[in-house]
């Protein structure tokens, strides 16, 4: 099956524009993720989302992660590689910012849980073809980089029979949010039809989501088969991974999905 193409409007008029405005964003935001990053790889619980669901409770991991060769497409300070190097795999991370892979690295050494970061864009993968079992992004390509793009890529580097696994913020969070980039409400302030790149006011960076039958339509253009779609939803008493004034609050988040984790298999093993 043919990688899917990007047309003129989905890629936008300022065609790349997102990769250098991200770039500077997280280099710049790199220091305020320092200490999530620190709990996160002393944690040996993988937790998922803002609310910090437990991988016991939503079983996103696949089983059998030992030796398996994996990709973290946006991996920022490497977490979720390090809890799969944990389990046996072998993983690489890729991400934009430099200044996010240095407490990666540093924090690899700390560990000592050595594994290869690359600097570079996932929508333009250094690896050939079939290189992984698993690809996986949590907050990373996933709405930083282009889908028209990195999903193409994600689906080259993967094995037939290989695992896409990636979490965004949930569809109806993103409708809700108004456009001066605040907490989602429970108005529907933004158009579904054709979403794909966002832009908030005073926002240095550049992100895209896209509504579910876009995305269902383009994993399958790529290769995939959808497993599951899994929309989280926080306990009552759940407590945010890390505060920020824009998050979802935790009713909203009760009432709505304010995250949703996608898991695909590339068909063909
Ligand atoms: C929320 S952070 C990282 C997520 C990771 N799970 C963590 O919390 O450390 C998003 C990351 O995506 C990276 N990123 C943005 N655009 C990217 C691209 N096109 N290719 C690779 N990484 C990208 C950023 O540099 C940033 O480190």
């Amino acid at each position: 099956m043919s990688a899917q193409e990007p047309t003129e409007s989905q890629l936008g008029s300022g065609e790349r524009d997102y990769l250098t405005r991200n770039r500077g964003a997280w280099n710049e935001w790199a220091a305020e993720f320092v200490t999530s990053g620190e709990a996160s790889w002393a944690s040996h619980d993988p937790t998922w989302g803002s609310w910090g669901i437990p991988e016991a409770e939503l079983r996103v991991l696949p089983a059998g992660l030992d030796g398996k060769d994996t990709i973290e497409l946006g991996c920022g300070t490497g977490y979720i590689s390090a809890w799969l190097a944990r389990r046996g795999a072998r993983p690489v991370g890729i991400d934009l910012s430099k200044e996010q892979l240095a407490t990666a690295r540093r924090l690899q050494d700390e560990y000592g849980l050595p594994f290869p970061l690359h600097e570079g864009n996932a929508e333009e993968l250094p690896f050939p073809d079939a290189s992984f079992d698993l690809a996986i992004s949590e907050y990373g390509a996933s709405i930083w980089a282009d889908p028209y793009r990195w999903i193409p890529e994600a689906s080259r580097v993967l094995r037939p029979g290989g695992e896409l696994i990636f979490l965004v913020n949930g569809t109806l969070a993103m409708l809700c949010s108004p456009d001066s980039g605040d907490a989602p409400d429970e108005t529907l302030h933004q158009d579904y039809f054709g979403i794909h790149r966002f832009e908030w006011p005073d926002w240095p960076s550049v992100e895209f989501h896209t509504g579910s039958g876009d995305t269902i339509r383009l994993l399958r253009a790529n290769g995939f088969e959808i497993e599951d779609l899994i929309e989280l939803q926080p306990p009552e008493d759940a407590k945010p991974v890390t505060v920020s004034p824009d998050m979802v609050s935790l009713e909203w988040s009760r009432r709505w999905p304010s995250e949703e984790i996608w898991k695909a298999r590339k068909t063909g093993a």
